[in-house]
């Protein structure tokens, strides 16, 4: 038997690679730590990866989608009040944004093997003031898109991916974050491509990727963004930015972050292959050695024709279990390995208070959200890491069966 690890088995841990340190100190040694060529590659890479014309990086996952809402809203005159469709299981910064950009959520559910917004539940919840579907990749999975994206055609809604849990996996040949009007992605830590803060918006829209780099930035005017940007002007193009420099033409925000997350992002890019071949092993691992209470714990399933990035390791308690989702999660931590519940949301003491007691309309997201959890599946586990998770399943159970 193993003995328990000194350190704790965390759902997300930190190894900052020596590509990562030599870019950052490449970064420090430029004497340059705004707007520059380590970002501007990152974000060029990290949207050609996901098939996308512009990438633009900001300070965190919230920041991208709150600013993708908003200039959705501006470009196409929504009003408060109009209503933004989101699923009824998600981080809660995916509903936030919306109530942000005085919008509505309404929520709907989600499906109850992979755990994301039901295609067939959409039109239900469809008004005349709909304006967009905010479908979310979660746990480092695909949503269906062809069917949301064929429910957005027919109602005329945008959609924003909210593909901060995923990245760099396809579904049914298509890149996460290729079928909304915008996509937004994180890195903070314990994600997949980690830089600390951070995070993405991608677009194929030349006007929307002006206008989100704008509001990431107090709203300036889009002709002088970055120091490059006068950088070869002469003349009157020069005295139109010089002119320009400190003109605001939206009510923006300060959602910049710094060369030292660029070069963190275009180094974490060369890693990524590792990443995602580790993540999915580990999973494979967790569910070869665990199908064997499949009665008495749903794993995780990876959907027809798509990719999973395994951010973690979502696992729900069956309600005829004989146990709680407690009494496991609770042996496990006490035997250092960490948990977290699975996104409740609907629950949450602030949307209790403002939407009132409505998880009985979602009985999946209620099943989801009060029966799961997730462990750790991620690149920097070892082998021995893994096999004392198991073990510590193995010992529960056997305690369960006495
Ligand atoms: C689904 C989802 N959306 C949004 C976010 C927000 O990202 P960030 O923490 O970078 O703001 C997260 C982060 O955990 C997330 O999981």
């Amino acid at each position: 038997m193993s003995d328990k690890p000194k350190r704790q088995i965390r759902v997300g841990d930190t190894f900052i690679h020596q590509k990562a340190i030599d870019y950052v100190n490449q970064v420090l040694k430029s004497n340059r730590l705004s707007y520059g060529p380590f970002t501007k590659k990152f974000e060029e890479e990290f949207a050609r990866l996901h098939d996308r014309k512009y990438g633009l990086f900001c300070n965190s996952g919230t920041s991208a989608l709150e600013v993708a809402i908003h200039a959705l809203k501006e470009k196409y005159s929504w009003s408060d009040g109009d209503e933004v469709l989101v699923p009824a299981v998600t981080f809660i910064a995916t509903s936030n944004v919306v109530i942000q950009n005085h919008l509505k959520p309404v929520f709907v559910e989600v499906d109850p093997i992979y755990y994301e917004i039901d295609p067939e539940k959409i039109e239900e919840r469809v008004t005349s003031r709909t304006r967009a579907i905010m479908p979310v990749h979660l746990f480092g999975q695909p949503c269906d898109m062809d069917p949301i994206m064929e429910i957005a055609r027919k109602h005329n809604l945008k959609v924003v991916e909210d593909s901060c849990e995923t990245m760099f996996v396809n579904y049914k040949g298509n890149p996460t974050g290729s079928w909304g009007d915008i996509s937004c992605f994180s890195t903070y830590v314990a994600h997949l491509l980690v830089t600390g803060v951070g995070g993405l918006c991608l677009t194929n829209d030349n006007d929307l990727a002006v206008l989100i780099k704008s509001l990431y930035n107090h709203g300036r005017d889009g002709i002088y963004i970055s120091i490059d940007d006068d950088d070869d002007k002469k003349g009157k193009a020069l005295f139109n930015i010089v002119e320009k420099r400190f003109s605001f033409v939206h009510v923006g925000y300060s959602y910049r972050c710094t060369e030292m997350e660029g070069a963190l992002g275009l180094a974490g890019l060369e890693e990524r292959g590792n990443m995602l071949e580790k993540r999915l092993s580990n999973a494979l691992f967790y569910t070869e050695k665990l199908q064997k209470y499949a009665q008495y714990i749903q794993l995780p399933s990876i959907r027809p024709e798509t990719e999973h990035a395994f951010m973690m390791y979502p696992i729900i308690v069956h309600k005829e279990s004989g146990f709680s989702r407690e009494d496991l999660i609770f042996f496990l931590e006490e035997n250092g390995i960490e948990t977290r519940n699975a996104m409740p949301l609907l629950s949450q003491p602030v949307y209790r208070k403002i939407f009132g007691e409505i998880e009985d309309q979602y009985p999946v997201a209620k099943w989801i959200t009060h029966n799961g959890f997730y462990i750790g599946c991620h690149q920097e586990m070892r082998e021995k890491d893994l096999e004392y998770v198991v073990e510590k399943f193995d010992e529960f159970f056997v305690k369960l069966a006495k």
